[in-house]
């Protein structure tokens, strides 16, 4: 008998057994008791088990376990409750509504006759390779309603890193109403758990703070709709047994894509258990889903470091490159941008100056922002023009074309702004489609930054969305990088396009907008995007499929960047944060705002005539000098030394792979009198390497006050010694080169 026809027996047996049986309580096992399904990382397992009951439950989830044996042998039961009294309730891989559990379920259904309750029982599970790792897939079936949930899991075996997602779907004869729908659950069974949530604002990005999690739910979630992560982004951390620790501990780092409303539950049950459950946000989100329809849940991507949020992070950053970021491996454009420096307030003779200075300065690429388009209502400002996408003619006479004419003769490349999923009323977009617009037929109109959401469900604006690209691509091929915005979150949530269907908005118009970047991505594949929301307000991984880099707030001061940029390393490369060398806190040197954003995707956005001599020969060798370090801090290891939250200084370090070549970013930032000077144990080198130290980035005409500089020594030597990096003076920075001799 080949193997098709034998599933396909066993198969009807399954389900004949399923749906003849009071499953809950059933006197016999399931035939699939006991199997067990085992995800595993180089150091992590996650295993689940099918119980006697035929429903599927986590058994472990931790470092990984030696013996085979020990993993088949864990007990679906163990964990659930100390005194024997609900011992049968076990911790179901995704636990449904109405169910014998009690807590928060990652699933809601109420099926199309009215029940509210879901039971979900194993159907079958299949491996298969996929891009750097192991996809596991897992077929879950109600017993009494043709209601399907696929689990899929893609473990990251050298990266330690899981990615997983659910399936929904169903046959019943009218449509069925999710009213949760979690992209997995996870259960921990430790004496305590101590969550770093990174909470937000407009330029008070990726602040972090820890709370340790007691009996119940905390929530973190947003309903901002568009500018989905102003107030919180969509990435926490739970340290186990102890709150996080840079370089040891047990934590566990987690993150959504999904650029819209997310949810994440961490609910402590009746003993002591946790279950972490992390989705889209089912506010205002009733979700209609009929027949054969496949409701696919966003990307929840996490890993578990045994050593700290430090390798955490490296493991997040590896996977990222590899295989998430848009264009991971490649190499990013420095740039000059024009928003902090002239605003609206520009011409082509201007911007035809600046790439001049872009030039000038040694960056790659000058960035046109805000404020190059509309004619009948001029973008003059951020009350007009948003949605006409035709470059305001008596500014910029000549159109994009001769921007681009004047950043070649600059020998530069050119960069454009748009902020294609808004609108102003005053626009001529708004008046020729106010049904494209998400706004409310019955009250009054909430304005954030006086603009509003275009309806991204409706398939006619998508097109419009990816027409604003398209065009500007099509009549200039050499515009060579994006800068993609998003200022409001929706109000007024009302969809005119769907109007049965207004419970759907939030989500299906975070699926319109990945629609478009879809098509953008499959037409233009290698132009380069950044991604920025007033800021950091968008900043997930499935975003970033489509954008090379995201900016991280407009917030530059450098001191608050350093907390910034150290809040949003934990979870991405710095190759996908983008920083600026601007005037925002003026107090503070050129060259201690240069070497903050030399620690990420480094650019300027500052008129050169704001630098004196030796400024500006300072900012051209540190361009210099960021791009020879490219292998280590876009592409290498990062480790966080010192942390500004727990002390008056900062340091970071990044090591190329063949562990050759290094940098040390050390900040004073506020740093008290005589307090004693913490020497920085570098991390990540080859102890038997011998590497030279030599302070870099210095401004032309002053001395080294480097204690070490020049010196050799061993890589054991710099991580057990350390090096004499911190100085009195506030905010100050020093910046060593390592080079392997
Ligand atoms: C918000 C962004 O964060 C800024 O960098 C700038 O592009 C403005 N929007 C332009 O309106």
């Amino acid at each position: 008998m080949n193997s098709n026809i034998q599933k396909s027996i066993f198969m009807k047996r399954v389900l004949s057994i399923l749906s003849a049986t009071a499953i809950a309580t059933a006197a016999f096992a399931h035939p699939e008791a006991g199997k067990i399904i085992r995800i595993s990382t180089d150091n992590t397992d996650l295993i689940l088990k099918v119980g006697d009951n035929g429903r599927l439950y986590q058994t472990y989830l931790g470092p990984k376990l030696l013996n085979a044996d020990d993993a088949a042998g864990l007990d679906w039961a163990q964990y659930a409750a100390s005194d024997g009294s609900v011992s049968k309730r076990g911790w179901e891989a995704y636990s449904t509504s109405g169910n014998e559990d009690f807590f928060e379920p990652a699933l809601g259904v109420t099926h199309a006759d009215g029940n509210p309750t879901t039971y979900l029982y194993y159907v079958d599970s299949c491996e298969t390779p996929a891009e750097g790792g192991v996809q596991t897939n897992i077929r879950l079936r109600d017993d009494k309603y043709p209601f399907d949930v696929t689990l899929h899991y893609v473990a990251y075996p050298k990266e330690n890193v899981i990615k997983t997602w659910s399936e929904i779907k169903h046959q019943e004869k009218k449509p069925v109403t999710l009213s949760s729908f979690a992209s997995a659950m996870l259960y921990f069974n430790e004496m305590s758990y101590y969550l770093t949530e990174f909470s937000s604002d407009w330029a008070k990005e990726a602040q972090m703070s820890s709370q340790q999690l007691q009996f119940g739910k905390k929530v973190i979630d947003t309903k901002l709709g568009s500018r989905a992560a102003m107030h919180t982004h969509p990435f926490f951390e739970i340290g186990l047994n102890g709150p996080v620790k840079e370089n040891s501990g047990e934590v566990l780092m987690g993150t959504l894509g999904w650029t819209g409303n997310f949810r994440f539950t961490f609910e402590v049950d009746n003993v002591g258990n946790l279950r972490v459950i992390p989705g889209i946000n089912p506010y205002a989100s009733n979700y209609e889903l009929k027949a054969d329809e496949v409701f696919t849940t966003p990307e929840f991507i996490f890993t578990l470091s045994y050593d700290g949020s430090g390798q955490g992070s490296r493991n997040l950053h590896d996977w990222a490159r590899k295989y998430s970021l848009k264009d991971g491996d490649g190499s990013r454009l420095t740039l000059l941008n024009n928003w902090e420096n002239t605003a609206f307030d520009f011409d082509q003779d201007i911007l035809a100056e600046l790439m001049k200075e872009a030039k000038h300065l040694g960056v790659d690429m000058f960035l046109l922002d805000d404020g190059w388009f509309g004619n009948k209502y001029p973008r003059k400002d951020d009350h007009a023009g948003l949605g006409d996408w035709e470059v305001t003619h008596d500014k910029l006479p000549g159109g994009i074309a001769a921007l681009v004419k004047s950043a070649n003769d600059a020998d530069v490349k050119f960069g454009i702004w748009i902020e294609p999923e808004m609108v102003n009323p005053k626009s001529e977009l708004y008046e020729k489609h106010p049904d494209w617009v998400i706004e409310q037929p019955n009250r009054d109109t909430y304005y954030y930054r006086n603009q509003l959401v275009l309806d991204m469900s409706n398939p006619k604006v998508q097109d419009y969305v990816f027409d604003v690209v398209d065009n500007i691509l099509t009549e200039n091929p050499e515009v060579a990088y994006f800068k993609w915005d998003c200022n409001s979150p929706i109000t007024n949530i009302y969809s005119p396009y769907n109007k049965d269907k207004q419970g759907q908005l939030y989500i299906d118009h975070v699926r319109g907008i990945y629609n478009v970047l879809k098509r953008i991505k499959a037409k233009y594949p290698d132009v380069p995007m950044m991604l920025c929301s007033g800021g950091g307000a968008r900043c997930d991984y499935e975003a970033l499929k489509y954008f090379t880099e995201f900016w991280c707030s407009d917030n530059t001061d450098p001191v608050e960047r350093v907390y910034i940029q150290w809040g949003f390393s934990q979870f991405f490369p710095a190759k996908a944060m983008a920083a600026h060398v601007t005037s925002w806190n003026k107090n503070t040197s050129v060259k201690f705002r240069t070497d903050v954003a030399s620690m990420c995707k480094l650019g300027f956005d500052i008129g050169l005539k704001e630098l004196n001599a030796d400024e500006l020969a300072y900012c051209q060798q540190a361009i210099a000098n960021w791009k020879h370090l490219e292998p280590a801090i876009m592409d290498g290891e990062q480790y966080r030394l010192v942390s500004p939250y727990e002390s008056n200084h900062a340091a970071v370090e990044y090591v190329d792979k063949s562990k050759n070549m290094g940098v040390l970013f050390a900040y004073n930032l506020s740093p008290r009198y005589k307090e004693k000077l913490q020497r920085v144990k570098l991390q990540g080198l080859d102890p038997s390497k011998k590497y030279r130290v030599t302070e870099i980035n210095l401004m032309p005409g002053t001395k080294s006050k480097f204690a070490q500089n020049n010196k050799i020594f061993s890589g054991d030597y710099l991580m057990k010694v350390g090096l004499d990096v911190f100085s009195f003076a506030h905010n100050t920075s020093m910046v060593i080169e390592i080079s392997a001799q």
